[in-house]
Protein backbone atom coordinates (compact mmCIF):
# COMPACT_ATOMS: atom_id res chain seq x y z
CA UNK A 1 0.00 0.00 0.00
CA UNK A 2 1.71 3.53 -1.16
CA UNK A 3 -0.03 6.87 -0.06
CA UNK A 4 0.82 10.11 -1.73
CA UNK A 5 -0.37 13.47 -0.80
CA UNK A 6 -0.57 15.12 -4.36
CA UNK A 7 -1.91 18.41 -3.11
CA UNK A 8 -3.63 20.13 -0.16
CA UNK A 9 -6.24 22.92 -0.30
CA UNK A 10 -7.15 24.96 3.36
CA UNK A 11 -9.75 27.21 3.27
CA UNK A 12 -10.54 28.99 6.92
CA UNK A 13 -8.84 26.56 9.02
CA UNK A 14 -7.02 27.77 11.60
CA UNK A 15 -4.77 30.96 11.07
CA UNK A 16 -5.09 29.93 7.47
CA UNK A 17 -7.98 31.88 5.08
CA UNK A 18 -6.94 30.30 2.52
CA UNK A 19 -3.93 28.01 1.21
CA UNK A 20 -3.11 25.58 -1.77
CA UNK A 21 0.12 23.22 -0.96
CA UNK A 22 1.84 21.14 -3.74
CA UNK A 23 3.75 18.42 -1.85
CA UNK A 24 6.55 17.18 -3.77
CA UNK A 25 8.92 14.00 -2.68
CA UNK A 26 10.11 16.19 -0.65
CA UNK A 27 8.54 19.49 0.87
CA UNK A 28 9.76 21.93 2.30
CA UNK A 29 7.83 24.42 4.90
CA UNK A 30 9.46 27.64 6.69
CA UNK A 31 8.60 31.00 8.45
CA UNK A 32 8.90 32.25 11.66
CA UNK A 33 6.77 31.32 14.54
CA UNK A 34 2.94 31.47 14.47
CA UNK A 35 3.18 31.25 10.65
CA UNK A 36 1.14 28.75 10.31
CA UNK A 37 3.34 25.73 9.83
CA UNK A 38 2.28 23.19 12.13
CA UNK A 39 -1.25 24.07 10.60
CA UNK A 40 -0.52 22.68 7.81
CA UNK A 41 0.40 18.65 9.15
CA UNK A 42 -2.27 19.54 11.77
CA UNK A 43 -5.05 19.77 8.50
CA UNK A 44 -4.05 16.52 7.42
CA UNK A 45 -5.30 15.23 10.55
CA UNK A 46 -8.11 17.06 10.85
CA UNK A 47 -9.26 15.97 7.27
CA UNK A 48 -9.01 12.21 7.84
CA UNK A 49 -9.71 12.08 11.04
CA UNK A 50 -11.02 15.26 12.52
CA UNK A 51 -8.11 15.39 15.11
CA UNK A 52 -5.03 17.25 15.83
CA UNK A 53 -1.66 15.89 15.43
CA UNK A 54 -1.79 13.69 18.40
CA UNK A 55 -4.77 12.17 17.67
CA UNK A 56 -6.71 14.52 20.08
CA UNK A 57 -10.60 15.52 19.04
CA UNK A 58 -10.70 18.50 21.17
CA UNK A 59 -9.31 20.07 18.25
CA UNK A 60 -11.41 23.18 16.86
CA UNK A 61 -9.55 24.92 13.68
CA UNK A 62 -12.69 26.77 13.18
CA UNK A 63 -11.63 30.58 12.99
CA UNK A 64 -11.64 32.28 15.76
CA UNK A 65 -10.20 35.93 15.55
CA UNK A 66 -11.82 36.49 12.05
CA UNK A 67 -15.12 36.30 10.16
CA UNK A 68 -15.78 32.52 8.29
CA UNK A 69 -18.74 30.46 6.65
CA UNK A 70 -17.38 27.37 6.73
CA UNK A 71 -14.00 25.97 7.76
CA UNK A 72 -12.79 23.55 4.56
CA UNK A 73 -10.00 20.90 3.97
CA UNK A 74 -9.46 18.85 0.86
CA UNK A 75 -6.61 16.68 -0.35
CA UNK A 76 -5.89 14.89 -2.90
CA UNK A 77 -4.47 11.72 -2.67
CA UNK A 78 -2.65 8.82 -4.71
CA UNK A 79 -3.39 5.50 -3.08
CA UNK A 80 -1.41 3.15 -5.48
CA UNK A 81 -1.95 5.08 -8.36
CA UNK A 82 -5.20 5.94 -7.94
CA UNK A 83 -6.57 9.45 -7.28
CA UNK A 84 -8.92 10.38 -4.25
CA UNK A 85 -10.00 13.84 -3.72
CA UNK A 86 -11.05 13.81 0.20
CA UNK A 87 -12.87 16.73 1.93
CA UNK A 88 -13.99 17.83 5.23
CA UNK A 89 -15.25 20.98 6.33
CA UNK A 90 -17.18 22.75 9.34
CA UNK A 91 -19.96 25.14 9.51
CA UNK A 92 -22.33 25.87 11.69
CA UNK A 93 -20.61 23.13 14.20
CA UNK A 94 -21.89 20.73 11.63
CA UNK A 95 -18.89 18.18 10.00
CA UNK A 96 -19.56 17.65 6.55
CA UNK A 97 -17.59 14.75 4.85
CA UNK A 98 -16.66 14.67 0.78
CA UNK A 99 -15.83 11.89 -1.38
CA UNK A 100 -14.38 12.74 -4.68
CA UNK A 101 -16.47 16.03 -4.09
CA UNK A 102 -19.47 13.91 -3.36
CA UNK A 103 -20.74 14.91 0.10
CA UNK A 104 -21.14 12.22 1.64
CA UNK A 105 -22.08 10.71 5.64
CA UNK A 106 -19.38 10.39 8.26
CA UNK A 107 -19.48 6.34 8.09
CA UNK A 108 -19.18 6.51 4.41
CA UNK A 109 -16.37 8.62 4.34
CA UNK A 110 -14.88 6.69 7.42
CA UNK A 111 -15.11 3.18 5.95
CA UNK A 112 -13.42 4.80 2.53
CA UNK A 113 -10.62 5.56 5.08
CA UNK A 114 -10.44 1.95 7.14
CA UNK A 115 -10.00 0.43 3.99
CA UNK A 116 -7.21 1.77 3.00
CA UNK A 117 -5.45 2.05 6.19
CA UNK A 118 -5.82 1.71 10.03
CA UNK A 119 -6.05 5.08 11.70
CA UNK A 120 -3.05 4.04 14.38
CA UNK A 121 -0.84 3.26 11.45
CA UNK A 122 -1.23 6.10 9.62
CA UNK A 123 -0.86 8.67 12.62
CA UNK A 124 2.30 6.61 13.82
CA UNK A 125 3.81 6.94 10.20
CA UNK A 126 2.79 10.21 9.44
CA UNK A 127 3.61 11.93 12.88
CA UNK A 128 6.50 10.65 14.09
CA UNK A 129 5.68 11.37 17.48
CA UNK A 130 2.30 9.89 17.96
CA UNK A 131 3.45 6.23 18.39
CA UNK A 132 4.51 7.57 21.81
CA UNK A 133 1.37 8.84 22.48
CA UNK A 134 0.15 5.59 22.80
CA UNK A 135 -0.07 3.36 25.98
CA UNK A 136 3.19 1.31 25.89
CA UNK A 137 1.75 -2.29 26.96
CA UNK A 138 -1.54 -1.71 25.70
CA UNK A 139 -1.04 -0.13 22.20
CA UNK A 140 2.77 0.22 21.64
CA UNK A 141 3.56 -3.25 22.15
CA UNK A 142 0.26 -4.93 20.29
CA UNK A 143 0.82 -2.45 17.08
CA UNK A 144 4.61 -3.38 16.87
CA UNK A 145 4.13 -7.43 17.10
CA UNK A 146 1.18 -6.93 14.77
CA UNK A 147 3.57 -6.52 12.43
CA UNK A 148 6.73 -8.74 13.56
CA UNK A 149 4.38 -12.24 14.63
CA UNK A 150 5.58 -14.41 17.24
CA UNK A 151 7.94 -17.49 16.30
CA UNK A 152 6.38 -20.25 15.13
CA UNK A 153 6.04 -22.98 17.86
CA UNK A 154 8.94 -25.01 15.42
CA UNK A 155 10.97 -22.59 15.29
CA UNK A 156 10.85 -22.32 19.70
CA UNK A 157 11.10 -26.20 19.82
CA UNK A 158 14.16 -26.08 17.83
CA UNK A 159 15.63 -23.79 20.59
CA UNK A 160 14.83 -25.33 23.40
CA UNK A 161 16.38 -28.67 24.86
CA UNK A 162 15.64 -31.69 22.93
CA UNK A 163 13.53 -33.31 25.98
CA UNK A 164 11.84 -30.83 26.69
CA UNK A 165 10.66 -29.78 22.72
CA UNK A 166 9.66 -33.76 22.38
CA UNK A 167 7.37 -33.38 25.21
CA UNK A 168 5.62 -30.53 24.37
CA UNK A 169 5.62 -31.01 20.31
CA UNK A 170 3.77 -33.71 21.89
CA UNK A 171 1.48 -32.17 23.89
CA UNK A 172 0.80 -29.44 21.59
CA UNK A 173 -1.00 -31.61 19.15
CA UNK A 174 -3.95 -32.12 21.50
CA UNK A 175 -4.51 -28.69 23.68
CA UNK A 176 -3.21 -25.15 23.52
CA UNK A 177 -0.10 -24.75 25.93
CA UNK A 178 -1.83 -22.21 28.10
CA UNK A 179 -5.07 -25.14 28.86
CA UNK A 180 -1.79 -27.56 29.06
CA UNK A 181 -0.11 -25.33 31.35
CA UNK A 182 -3.66 -24.50 33.82
CA UNK A 183 -4.28 -28.35 33.67
CA UNK A 184 -1.21 -29.20 34.90
CA UNK A 185 -0.73 -26.47 37.65
CA UNK A 186 -3.92 -28.03 39.25
CA UNK A 187 -2.81 -31.50 38.81
CA UNK A 188 0.77 -30.47 40.59
CA UNK A 189 -1.88 -29.27 43.62
CA UNK A 190 -3.50 -32.06 43.11
CA UNK A 191 -0.66 -34.40 43.33
CA UNK A 192 1.29 -32.89 46.25
CA UNK A 193 -1.63 -33.82 48.29
CA UNK A 194 -2.20 -37.13 47.19
CA UNK A 195 1.42 -37.75 47.27
CA UNK A 196 2.17 -37.00 50.99
CA UNK A 197 -1.36 -38.89 51.93
CA UNK A 198 0.48 -42.15 49.42
CA UNK A 199 4.08 -41.78 51.75
CA UNK A 200 2.01 -42.12 54.74
CA UNK A 201 -0.38 -44.73 54.05
CA UNK A 202 2.77 -46.44 52.77
CA UNK A 203 5.00 -45.80 56.22
CA UNK A 204 2.17 -46.85 58.30
CA UNK A 205 1.64 -50.29 56.57
CA UNK A 206 5.27 -50.90 56.74
CA UNK A 207 5.16 -50.05 60.17
CA UNK A 208 2.24 -52.72 60.82
CA UNK A 209 4.46 -55.57 58.59
CA UNK A 210 7.37 -55.28 61.20
CA UNK A 211 5.00 -55.46 63.80
CA UNK A 212 3.44 -58.43 62.51
CA UNK A 213 6.81 -59.94 60.87
CA UNK A 214 7.18 -63.83 62.30
CA UNK A 215 10.51 -63.96 64.23
CA UNK A 216 10.11 -67.89 63.86
CA UNK A 217 10.47 -70.09 61.48
CA UNK A 218 7.16 -72.07 60.32
CA UNK A 219 8.64 -75.37 60.28
CA UNK A 220 9.51 -74.63 64.14
CA UNK A 221 6.65 -73.57 65.08
CA UNK A 222 4.68 -76.52 63.69
CA UNK A 223 7.10 -78.63 65.13
CA UNK A 224 6.84 -77.38 68.70
CA UNK A 225 3.36 -76.91 68.25
CA UNK A 226 2.24 -80.63 67.29
CA UNK A 227 4.85 -82.23 69.89
CA UNK A 228 2.41 -79.83 72.54
CA UNK A 229 -0.46 -81.64 70.64
CA UNK A 230 0.70 -84.87 71.28
CA UNK A 231 1.11 -84.32 74.52
CA UNK A 232 -2.63 -82.96 74.99
CA UNK A 233 -4.01 -85.82 72.84
CA UNK A 234 -2.11 -88.23 75.71
CA UNK A 235 -3.37 -86.69 78.39
CA UNK A 236 -7.12 -86.20 76.88
CA UNK A 237 -6.91 -90.28 76.35
CA UNK A 238 -6.11 -90.67 79.80
CA UNK A 239 -8.95 -88.61 81.42
CA UNK A 240 -11.55 -89.85 78.92
CA UNK A 241 -10.72 -93.60 80.17
CA UNK A 242 -10.92 -92.40 83.73
CA UNK A 243 -13.86 -90.39 83.30
CA UNK A 244 -15.60 -93.99 81.79
CA UNK A 245 -14.63 -95.65 84.94
CA UNK A 246 -15.61 -92.76 87.13
CA UNK A 247 -18.99 -92.87 85.40
CA UNK A 248 -19.64 -96.39 86.37
CA UNK A 249 -18.50 -95.78 90.04
CA UNK A 250 -21.28 -93.02 90.07
CA UNK A 251 -23.84 -94.87 88.46
CA UNK A 252 -23.40 -97.52 91.34
CA UNK A 253 -23.51 -94.36 93.93
CA UNK A 254 -26.68 -93.44 92.59
CA UNK A 255 -28.36 -96.44 92.63
CA UNK A 256 -27.17 -97.58 96.02
CA UNK A 257 -28.63 -94.25 97.37
CA UNK A 258 -32.44 -95.02 95.60
CA UNK A 259 -31.76 -98.57 97.36
CA UNK A 260 -31.16 -96.72 100.49
CA UNK A 261 -34.70 -94.60 100.30
CA UNK A 262 -36.41 -97.40 99.35
CA UNK A 263 -35.20 -99.58 101.99
CA UNK A 264 -36.64 -96.35 104.53
CA UNK A 265 -39.78 -96.22 103.10
CA UNK A 266 -40.28 -99.95 103.66
CA UNK A 267 -38.66 -100.11 107.34
CA UNK A 268 -41.83 -97.09 107.96
CA UNK A 269 -44.37 -99.43 107.08
CA UNK A 270 -43.34 -102.58 109.22
CA UNK A 271 -44.44 -101.47 112.84
CA UNK A 272 -48.15 -100.82 111.21
CA UNK A 273 -48.49 -104.39 109.65
CA UNK A 274 -47.00 -105.79 112.66
CA UNK A 275 -49.38 -103.84 115.38
CA UNK A 276 -52.57 -104.44 113.19
CA UNK A 277 -55.17 -105.81 114.97
CA UNK A 278 -57.69 -108.85 114.61
CA UNK A 279 -61.00 -107.71 114.32
CA UNK A 280 -63.51 -109.88 116.41
CA UNK A 281 -66.52 -107.84 115.80
CA UNK A 282 -68.64 -107.07 112.44
CA UNK A 283 -68.07 -103.18 111.53
CA UNK A 284 -72.19 -102.88 110.86
CA UNK A 285 -73.60 -105.18 112.95
CA UNK A 286 -71.29 -105.15 116.12
CA UNK A 287 -72.38 -108.95 116.75
CA UNK A 288 -68.75 -110.85 117.21
CA UNK A 289 -67.62 -112.89 114.39
CA UNK A 290 -67.15 -116.48 114.79
CA UNK A 291 -64.18 -118.66 115.01
CA UNK A 292 -63.93 -119.29 111.41
CA UNK A 293 -63.95 -115.89 110.04
CA UNK A 294 -61.74 -114.19 112.89
CA UNK A 295 -59.34 -117.37 111.42
CA UNK A 296 -59.33 -116.13 107.71
CA UNK A 297 -58.47 -112.51 109.00
CA UNK A 298 -55.62 -114.16 111.05
CA UNK A 299 -54.32 -115.69 108.10
CA UNK A 300 -54.59 -112.91 105.92
CA UNK A 301 -51.96 -110.78 108.13
CA UNK A 302 -49.78 -113.77 108.52
CA UNK A 303 -49.52 -113.72 104.22
CA UNK A 304 -48.63 -110.21 104.24
CA UNK A 305 -45.84 -110.10 106.58
CA UNK A 306 -44.41 -112.99 104.95
CA UNK A 307 -44.77 -110.94 101.93
CA UNK A 308 -43.19 -107.79 103.32
CA UNK A 309 -40.34 -109.54 104.65
CA UNK A 310 -39.48 -111.24 101.58
CA UNK A 311 -39.53 -107.88 99.83
CA UNK A 312 -37.57 -105.97 102.60
CA UNK A 313 -34.90 -108.48 102.71
CA UNK A 314 -34.51 -108.31 98.44
CA UNK A 315 -34.42 -104.57 98.79
CA UNK A 316 -31.27 -105.03 101.34
CA UNK A 317 -29.85 -107.95 99.42
CA UNK A 318 -29.57 -105.92 96.65
CA UNK A 319 -28.26 -103.39 98.01
CA UNK A 320 -25.54 -105.07 99.86
CA UNK A 321 -24.34 -106.36 96.51
CA UNK A 322 -24.08 -103.25 94.92
CA UNK A 323 -22.04 -101.98 98.25
CA UNK A 324 -19.97 -104.85 97.51
CA UNK A 325 -19.89 -104.16 93.65
CA UNK A 326 -18.58 -100.25 94.67
CA UNK A 327 -16.37 -101.44 96.93
CA UNK A 328 -14.43 -103.48 94.38
CA UNK A 329 -14.27 -100.12 92.13
CA UNK A 330 -11.71 -97.48 92.51
CA UNK A 331 -12.99 -93.29 92.12
CA UNK A 332 -9.87 -91.69 89.48
CA UNK A 333 -9.14 -87.95 90.16
CA UNK A 334 -8.30 -86.50 86.81
CA UNK A 335 -8.13 -82.84 88.09
CA UNK A 336 -4.18 -83.18 87.71
CA UNK A 337 -4.26 -83.87 84.17
CA UNK A 338 -7.45 -81.30 82.98
CA UNK A 339 -4.79 -78.68 84.71
CA UNK A 340 -2.19 -80.10 82.63
CA UNK A 341 -4.53 -79.70 79.64
CA UNK A 342 -4.94 -76.22 80.16
CA UNK A 343 -1.60 -75.43 81.06
CA UNK A 344 -0.64 -76.80 77.34
CA UNK A 345 -3.07 -74.95 75.86
CA UNK A 346 -1.84 -71.62 77.26
CA UNK A 347 1.22 -72.64 75.84
CA UNK A 348 0.35 -73.27 72.67
CA UNK A 349 -1.33 -70.01 72.38
CA UNK A 350 1.81 -68.06 71.46
CA UNK A 351 2.82 -70.36 68.72
CA UNK A 352 -0.26 -70.39 67.66
CA UNK A 353 -0.38 -66.82 66.99
CA UNK A 354 3.15 -66.36 65.48
CA UNK A 355 1.52 -68.99 63.26
CA UNK A 356 -1.18 -66.69 61.98
CA UNK A 357 1.61 -64.21 61.21
CA UNK A 358 2.95 -66.24 58.56
CA UNK A 359 -0.44 -66.70 57.42
CA UNK A 360 -1.15 -62.78 56.94
CA UNK A 361 2.07 -61.65 56.18
CA UNK A 362 1.76 -62.44 52.71
CA UNK A 363 -1.43 -60.39 52.21
CA UNK A 364 0.36 -57.73 54.72
CA UNK A 365 3.37 -57.39 52.16
CA UNK A 366 0.62 -57.35 49.44
CA UNK A 367 -0.46 -54.47 50.29
CA UNK A 368 2.56 -52.34 51.46
CA UNK A 369 3.95 -53.09 47.77
CA UNK A 370 0.92 -51.73 46.20
CA UNK A 371 0.82 -49.16 48.26
CA UNK A 372 4.44 -48.01 47.70
CA UNK A 373 3.75 -48.55 43.76
CA UNK A 374 0.58 -45.91 43.95
CA UNK A 375 3.13 -43.57 45.82
CA UNK A 376 5.63 -44.17 42.94
CA UNK A 377 3.38 -43.74 40.28
CA UNK A 378 1.93 -40.45 42.30
CA UNK A 379 5.49 -39.22 42.21
CA UNK A 380 5.82 -39.74 38.77
CA UNK A 381 2.79 -38.16 37.49
CA UNK A 382 3.72 -35.30 40.11
CA UNK A 383 7.35 -35.08 38.32
CA UNK A 384 5.45 -35.11 34.89
CA UNK A 385 3.16 -32.10 35.45
CA UNK A 386 6.56 -30.37 37.19
CA UNK A 387 8.25 -31.64 34.21
CA UNK A 388 5.51 -29.94 31.44
CA UNK A 389 4.79 -26.87 33.69
CA UNK A 390 8.82 -25.97 33.67
CA UNK A 391 9.20 -26.93 30.21
CA UNK A 392 6.07 -24.45 29.18
CA UNK A 393 8.31 -21.75 31.21
CA UNK A 394 10.99 -22.77 29.40
CA UNK A 395 9.18 -22.20 26.03
CA UNK A 396 7.41 -18.99 26.58
CA UNK A 397 11.04 -17.45 28.11
CA UNK A 398 12.68 -19.10 25.00
CA UNK A 399 9.46 -17.61 22.63
CA UNK A 400 10.12 -14.29 24.30
CA UNK A 401 13.94 -14.47 23.74
CA UNK A 402 13.57 -15.50 20.05
CA UNK A 403 10.58 -12.67 19.56
CA UNK A 404 12.29 -10.12 20.93
CA UNK A 405 15.68 -10.89 18.97
CA UNK A 406 13.80 -10.83 16.05
CA UNK A 407 11.96 -7.16 16.89
CA UNK A 408 15.15 -5.79 17.96
CA UNK A 409 17.09 -6.58 15.04
CA UNK A 410 14.59 -4.41 12.66
CA UNK A 411 16.41 -1.49 14.81
CA UNK A 412 19.65 0.40 14.44
CA UNK A 413 19.31 2.60 17.57
CA UNK A 414 16.34 1.58 19.63
CA UNK A 415 16.29 -0.95 22.13
CA UNK A 416 13.10 -2.40 22.12
CA UNK A 417 12.21 -4.22 25.68
CA UNK A 418 9.25 -6.69 24.94
CA UNK A 419 9.38 -8.26 28.38
CA UNK A 420 10.49 -8.10 32.35
CA UNK A 421 11.54 -10.62 34.08
CA UNK A 422 9.45 -10.50 37.26
CA UNK A 423 10.57 -11.44 41.11
CA UNK A 424 9.13 -14.73 40.61
CA UNK A 425 11.29 -15.50 37.23
CA UNK A 426 7.83 -15.37 35.41
CA UNK A 427 8.18 -13.42 32.08
CA UNK A 428 5.52 -11.00 31.88
CA UNK A 429 5.08 -8.57 28.40
CA UNK A 430 5.92 -5.39 28.92
CA UNK A 431 7.02 -2.70 26.61
CA UNK A 432 9.66 0.10 26.72
CA UNK A 433 11.76 2.23 23.89
CA UNK A 434 14.99 3.21 24.92
CA UNK A 435 18.04 5.12 22.94
CA UNK A 436 21.42 4.73 24.28
CA UNK A 437 19.68 3.61 27.77
CA UNK A 438 17.27 6.53 27.74
CA UNK A 439 13.38 6.01 27.97
CA UNK A 440 11.75 8.63 25.74
CA UNK A 441 10.54 10.70 27.87
CA UNK A 442 14.30 11.51 28.40
CA UNK A 443 15.41 12.56 25.23
CA UNK A 444 15.84 15.47 24.08
CA UNK A 445 13.84 17.15 20.69
CA UNK A 446 15.79 15.82 17.83
CA UNK A 447 16.46 12.46 19.82
CA UNK A 448 12.85 12.13 20.02
CA UNK A 449 12.29 13.20 16.40
CA UNK A 450 15.51 10.67 15.28
CA UNK A 451 13.74 7.69 17.48
CA UNK A 452 10.30 8.46 16.22
CA UNK A 453 11.63 8.66 12.62
CA UNK A 454 13.38 5.48 13.11
CA UNK A 455 10.19 3.87 14.49
CA UNK A 456 7.78 4.65 12.13
CA UNK A 457 9.81 3.38 9.38
CA UNK A 458 9.95 -0.09 10.97
CA UNK A 459 6.52 0.40 10.86
CA UNK A 460 6.18 1.26 7.12
CA UNK A 461 8.76 -1.25 6.52
CA UNK A 462 6.95 -4.52 8.60
CA UNK A 463 3.25 -3.00 7.47
CA UNK A 464 4.44 -2.66 4.36
CA UNK A 465 2.31 0.60 3.57
CA UNK A 466 4.03 3.11 2.21
CA UNK A 467 2.81 7.10 3.93
CA UNK A 468 4.11 10.82 3.84
CA UNK A 469 5.66 11.73 7.23
CA UNK A 470 5.29 15.38 8.85
CA UNK A 471 8.62 15.92 10.65
CA UNK A 472 7.63 19.02 12.95
CA UNK A 473 10.08 21.67 14.33
CA UNK A 474 12.38 19.98 12.38
CA UNK A 475 15.30 23.23 12.74
CA UNK A 476 16.89 21.49 15.98
CA UNK A 477 17.66 18.42 14.22
CA UNK A 478 20.53 18.80 11.72
CA UNK A 479 20.70 15.62 10.02
CA UNK A 480 18.23 12.02 9.93
CA UNK A 481 18.03 9.28 7.82
CA UNK A 482 15.71 9.78 4.16
CA UNK A 483 12.71 8.19 5.69
CA UNK A 484 10.29 5.91 3.23
CA UNK A 485 7.29 8.22 1.69
CA UNK A 486 6.86 11.79 0.87
CA UNK A 487 8.88 13.63 3.80
CA UNK A 488 7.00 16.98 4.83
CA UNK A 489 9.41 18.68 6.62
CA UNK A 490 8.94 22.20 8.77
CA UNK A 491 10.87 24.45 9.84
CA UNK A 492 11.50 28.00 11.59
CA UNK A 493 13.41 30.42 9.85
CA UNK A 494 13.51 33.61 11.86
CA UNK A 495 11.95 36.59 10.01
CA UNK A 496 10.39 34.64 7.21
CA UNK A 497 7.20 34.74 5.71
CA UNK A 498 5.63 31.07 5.35
CA UNK A 499 6.95 29.03 2.31
CA UNK A 500 5.95 25.75 0.72
CA UNK A 501 8.58 24.68 -1.46
CA UNK A 502 9.29 21.08 -3.26
CA UNK A 503 12.16 19.57 -4.59
CA UNK A 504 10.53 19.58 -8.25
N1 LIG B 1 -8.96 28.51 15.69
C1 LIG B 1 -8.07 29.40 15.35
N2 LIG B 1 -8.43 30.51 14.65
C2 LIG B 1 -7.52 31.35 14.27
N3 LIG B 1 -6.22 31.25 14.58
C3 LIG B 1 -5.79 30.20 15.28
C4 LIG B 1 -6.69 29.23 15.69
N4 LIG B 1 -5.98 28.31 16.40
C5 LIG B 1 -4.69 28.68 16.40
N5 LIG B 1 -4.54 29.83 15.73
C6 LIG B 1 -3.30 30.53 15.46
O1 LIG B 1 -2.72 30.09 14.25
C7 LIG B 1 -1.36 30.46 14.23
C8 LIG B 1 -0.53 29.46 13.49
O2 LIG B 1 -0.24 28.43 14.32
P1 LIG B 1 0.82 27.29 13.98
O3 LIG B 1 0.39 26.60 12.74
O4 LIG B 1 1.03 26.45 15.19
O5 LIG B 1 2.14 28.16 13.64
P2 LIG B 1 3.67 27.66 13.56
O6 LIG B 1 3.65 26.18 13.59
O7 LIG B 1 4.12 28.17 12.26
O8 LIG B 1 4.35 28.27 14.69
C9 LIG B 1 -1.00 30.76 15.64
O9 LIG B 1 -0.75 32.15 15.84
C10 LIG B 1 -2.18 30.34 16.45
O10 LIG B 1 -2.40 31.14 17.60
MG1 LIG C 1 4.63 24.87 14.95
Amino acid sequence: MQIKFKSLKLENFKSHQYLNVEFGDTTQITGDNTKGKSSIGEAITFLLYGTDLTGSTKFDPFPSNYEADQTLVSLLLDVNGKDMLLGRGIQKGKTQYYINEVPSKATEFNEVLEQMFEKDLFLSLFNPNYFFTLHPTKEQRPMLLKYVPAPANKEVFKALPEVQAFKLAELVKKKSLEDLDKIHRENKTKLEKQYIAAQSKTKTLKEQLDENAPTVPLESLNAEDSQIVKQIKELEKATESANDKNRNFNELQSQIHSLNDQIEMSKERWPRLRDEEIEDTCKTCKRPLDEESVQVVKDDKDKRIDEYKSQHKELVNKRNALREELNSLEYIDVSEQQEKIRELENKRYPILQEVSKHKHIGSLQEQVDKAAATEKETLDSLNESIFIIDSIKAFYAKEAELQAEKVQALFDTLSINLFKEQKNGEIKPDFEIEMDGKGYKKLSLSESIRAGLELREVLSEQSEVIAPVFVDNAESITKFKEPSGQLIISRVVAGKELEVATDE
